[in-house]
């Protein structure tokens, strides 16, 4: 009979040298999904089977008392100080991509491009079609030919600092061949080989270790080891495919660029294509499918992008990607299995999810055993049951998802799912759903645990306050015990210093990082800091989108206060925004902010515990102003424009965008603080209002030379 494996044995039944296998096991496990969760924010595990991870090591830890190890889970928060990694602020961001998943979106994208550079009908679009990496990015700095700082992409504006990493990584030039520009920036993707993947994980098994789940995670991993030596044993690979700071333009076109690149030293995928057409290029993605499973490398899609340089230039970027690429997606895997149980999630403004809890299976590569059901009209609609056999499917970074139910595989016992009356918390409050929506809501408001959990967690999160080492598993063991319960008291946990140092496992060390990491924090953006609070439909883009327009917290706070004012006196007008109000008309009037998210915010700052929770988070964190980036100074900086009626040069979007980067801010609608109202043709009830309120008004022409491009 084969000995049964340490890691099944019950803790109780461990003998010595058994445990003291399983505690480095679990250590370098855990740390794993440390890594997983707080760098990837992609768990490969739930959190019950994480938490299970750590009760072991802390099961076996109090038997063992003195095989405790230095790197013990339990002598760690969470994985970000152990990174050790420092950051790097990249000189020019690194965008992430739109996608497409039909023929359709592709075709949209061509022609969202023809209307923006207002393209005549014989005008060609050419793309360069590639392959797109399923790796993660990385960009690499040269300074007279050398390479002198590699970082991952991280949010895309900091990343981390793993320039002794890269050197290790085959295909990352030392220094660059032939004349290369003084400063250089190169971006592309790092990535493991299938055949190194398949590789590193029979070692794996052999040592026993936990396998990594993907080529994609296991070069994630490999590329954030501490020890660049073991980064070197791991064989990873990189395509060059963008460019960051470079101190001399970089030519025509992208097709030439790749050429530079070759040049330089750098490898590019051989499978790059210059297509003359969208169609070509949709022609291109349909052969390279076809050869996705022969290839040694795991792809996602196809990425295009528009061919001349200029183009790019002129049709930039919208919320962090560019408008002149786009990433085509392979369509999501799909697999089947057993629905065993539907919970409940709670978000931070109520919402409860159904959650479909699955027999684990591999989807795509990953294991997943949780898939959202949305809400419970999703599940009335496809008739959803627990018992079922179901099939889910994943799509690149997105959450699984429960899209059929094999009816011939349903249990006879099987029972139509009952929404949940009651919020599952330990409160137990009742549930309601209003009229319209599709959500049903917990009614608990500040009182429930579960939202002042996921409040919490959402504040602490990267792209919000991004507190190190301040994850789930602390911050719900901190509100449990008392020591957090609004944002503002994170940033007064080290009154209870003496508290956090009583608890298990936790040193001296532990203690002074994570205070030191929320010291740290006291500082923070204006944009950064709308999005912390939470506030429903405000995400990352609409917190910039404010912040850009309001400038600063005060100014802001005291906009937002005088819009529910004004709403509270009109309450049935919200649609017309004129008629509520001055500040509710300015907040409507920023671009992309329609009625519901307006609707949302002047909600938030109605509530009274809002306002209060606000004011003692504002008395504990100073918020910066917003900084314009480097617009170019021009004579619309700062200024207010107004677009109406028909341009013909350029098209709408484009003379938004450009104005956006000439420092002006473009508004929707005519009113007092508007400076300036560009006429095109046939234009209507906006140029009578600017000549009504003696606003300056130019027309097309004088627009172009004001936007240099006359
Ligand atoms: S272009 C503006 N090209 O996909 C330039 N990205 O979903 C942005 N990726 O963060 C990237 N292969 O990590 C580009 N041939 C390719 C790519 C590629 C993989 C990744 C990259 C990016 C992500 C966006």
């Amino acid at each position: 009979m084969r000995r049964a494996r340490a890691q099944d044995v019950a803790v109780e039944d461990l003998a010595r040298e058994q445990a003291a296998a399983e505690l480095a096991r679990l250590a370098k496990e855990i740390a794993h999904h440390d890594r997983l969760y707080y760098q990837k924010s992609a768990p490969e595990i739930s959190d019950a089977a994480y938490d299970a991870l750590r009760r072991r090591n802390d099961a076996i830890e109090q038997r063992f008392p003195a095989l405790v190890r230095a790197d013990s889970p339990s002598k760690r928060v969470g994985a970000k100080p152990e990174s050790g990694f420092a950051e790097v602020r990249h000189a020019v961001p690194m965008l992430s991509l739109n996608n497409a998943f039909t023929r359709e979106d592709v075709e949209d994208f061509a022609a969202r491009i023809r209307r923006f550079l207002s393209l005549k009908d014989e005008d060609a679009i050419e793309l360069v079609a590639e392959p797109k990496i399923d790796g993660l990015s990385a960009s690499l700095r040269y300074e007279d030919g050398a390479l002198v700082l590699g970082a991952t992409r991280g949010d895309g504006s900091v990343g981390e600092n793993v320039t002794a990493n890269l050197r290790h990584v085959r295909d990352v030039p030392h220094r660059l061949a032939g004349r290369a520009p003084g400063v250089l920036e190169v971006r592309g993707e790092v990535y493991m080989a299938r055949s190194d993947f398949a590789a590193l994980n029979r070692q794996r098994e052999k040592d026993e270790l936990p396998l990594y789940a993907n080529p994609r995670n296991s070069a994630s991993g490999s590329l954030r080891q501490i020890d660049p030596g073991i980064t070197a044993e791991r064989k990873l690979r990189f395509f060059a495919y963008a460019w960051g700071e470079m101190s001399e333009p970089p030519g025509d076109s992208y097709w030439h660029f790749l050429d530079r690149l070759r040049h330089w030293g750098f490898r590019v995928n051989p499978k790059a294509r210059l297509c003359k057409s969208p169609e070509a290029a949709l022609d291109f993605y349909a052969g390279i499918a076809g050869e996705r499973a022969s290839l040694d490398y795991d792809i996602d899609g196809v990425v295009y992008k528009v061919n001349r340089l200029d183009w790019q230039q002129r049709l930039g970027m919208v919320s962090r990607a560019p408008r002149w690429a786009i990433a085509h997606k392979f369509p999501a895997e799909q697999a089947q299995t057993v629905l065993d149980r539907i919970t409940i999630q709670v978000g931070r403004t109520g919402t409860l999810t159904p959650v479909a809890n699955l027999a684990p299976v591999t989807v795509g590569g990953v294991v997943v055993s949780r898939a959202t059901l949305h809400n419970e009209d999703y599940i009335a609609e496809k008739d959803i049951r627990e018992g079922d056999t179901v099939v889910v499917q994943r799509a690149g970074d997105v959450i699984p998802q429960v899209v059929e139910v094999v009816k011939a595989k349903r249990p006879k016992s099987a029972k139509p799912y009952r929404p949940h009356e009651m919020c599952p918390c330990p409160l137990k409050t009742p549930t309601a759903r209003e009229p319209g929506e599709a959500a049903r809501r917990c009614t608990g408001a500040l009182a429930c645990p579960f939202q002042q959990f996921e409040r919490l967690r959402h504040f602490a999160s990267r792209d919000a306050f991004d507190i190190e080492g301040l994850g789930h598993t602390h911050i719900e063991k901190f509100r449990e015990e008392g020591l957090v319960a609004t944002p503002a008291d994170v940033f007064r946990l080290h009154r209870h210093k003496a508290k956090l140092l009583e608890r298990e496992g936790w040193g001296e060390q532990s203690v002074a990082n994570l205070l030191a990491a929320i010291e740290a924090r006291r500082r923070i953006p204006l944009d950064k800091f709308i999005y912390a609070l939470g506030i429903r439909q405000v995400g990352q883009a609409t917190a910039r989108l404010l912040a850009k327009h309001y400038r600063s917290a005060d100014a802001w706070l005291e906009a937002m206060k005088n819009a529910q004012e004004e709403r509270k006196e009109n309450p049935d007008e919200m649609k017309k925004a004129e008629i509520v109000g001055p500040s509710y008309a300015e907040l409507r009037s920023i671009e992309q902010i329609g009625f519901g998210v307006a609707d949302e915010i002047v909600e938030f700052f109605g509530e009274q515990h809002n306002l209060d929770a606000l004011e003692t988070l504002l008395g504990e964190v100073t918020v910066e102003d917003f900084v314009a980036p480097a617009a170019a100074k021009s004579p619309i900086s700062g200024k207010t424009i107004v677009f109406t009626g028909t341009l013909t040069a350029m098209g709408r979007n484009e003379a938004k965008a450009r104005a956006e980067a000439l420092g002006a801010t473009v508004a929707s609608s005519v009113s007092k603080k508007t400076d300036l109202v560009v006429v095109g043709a046939d234009a209507g009830s906006k140029a009578k209002k600017a000549e009504e309120l003696g606003i300056e008004t130019i027309d097309e022409d004088a627009w172009l030379k004001l936007a240099g491009s006359q």
